[in-house]
């Protein structure tokens, strides 16, 4: 099963006006070279109606970092609900990212909550799930993947991995330049996949799952030959337009 290649840059609580226009327009400047690879970035909320128009007409998506998981909008402060992140032009949401569930106490039901929701605004998410240090050197990596993921197909259905992506991020390689090595990734991959094909192989093989965990330039390549890693999510290296663009070049590699 041929499945496109997916590059996202997740800025975290970066960027201004200024650094947006630079990235967008940097990215924007190489991205014909992978043109069968899929890019999105994903700034900070506060930017993704500018960034929306810095897009517009390349092809780059727009993701958010979060969304509340409240089905209404209404009396929530501070929070930002899907339809108003569609209306702005998202066409992603992230979900679960371990920063989210590590800083500010997201639980596995919470995350699967935010995944409904994002659905039911037209915002395709893409749930993050990933093992601490401590969890992998105490062998239950499989166990903590297995969990944060029955959380959401428990809650939404197996169908709902129909329009969803993946992203194993290790909690321990994320920010820290300590890659899983392509081996330990492709397993982690491979282990997921297997794990919604009990319930719809179709599904399974369909569904992109994203690595994320300090992929850079020089170790995307390795990390994206594994049958089962079907791009990145990218962190750090995605703030700088030629780094970004150099990941995706790996992946436009892997794609012909
Ligand atoms: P990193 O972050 O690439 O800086 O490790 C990845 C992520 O948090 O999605």
């Amino acid at each position: 099963m041929k499945r496109t290649y997916l590059v996202a840059g997740n800025w975290k609580m970066n960027g201004s006006r200024v650094a947006n226009a630079a990235l967008v327009q940097g990215i924007r400047a190489g991205a014909g070279a992978c043109k069968d690879v899929e890019l999105l970035v994903c700034p900070p909320a506060v930017y993704l109606e500018s960034a929306a128009q810095l897009v517009a007409g390349s092809g780059i998506g727009l993701g958010a970092q979060t969304l509340c998981e409240q089905e209404k909008a209404g009396a929530f402060t501070g929070e930002v609900h899907g339809a108003m992140l569609k209306e702005v032009g998202c066409r992603y949401a992230i979900v679960g990212h371990s920063e989210r569930r590590a800083l500010y106490g997201e639980s596995d039901a919470l995350v699967a909550r935010k995944f409904r929701t994002a659905q039911a605004c037209g915002l395709v998410p893409i749930l993050c799930v990933g093992e601490t240090l401590q969890q992998r050197e105490a062998n239950e990596t499989e166990r903590v993947l297995q969990r944060q993921l029955d959380a959401v197909v428990d809650l939404c259905g197996i169908a709902a991995f129909g329009d969803a992506v993946i992203a194993y991020e290790p909690v321990w390689a994320i920010g820290t330049g300590r890659t899983a090595t392509p081996q330990q990734a492709q397993e982690a991959h491979a282990f997921l996949r297997a794990q919604l094909a009990k319930r719809d192989g179709r599904i399974a093989a369909s569904l992109r799952l994203l690595y994320g965990g300090s992929v850079k330039a020089d170790n995307a390549r390795t990390l994206f030959e594994g049958p089962d890693v079907d791009g990145g999510l990218i962190g750090g290296a995605s703030l700088k337009a030629d780094e970004f663009l150099a990941i995706a070049a790996a992946a436009q590699a892997q794609s012909i």
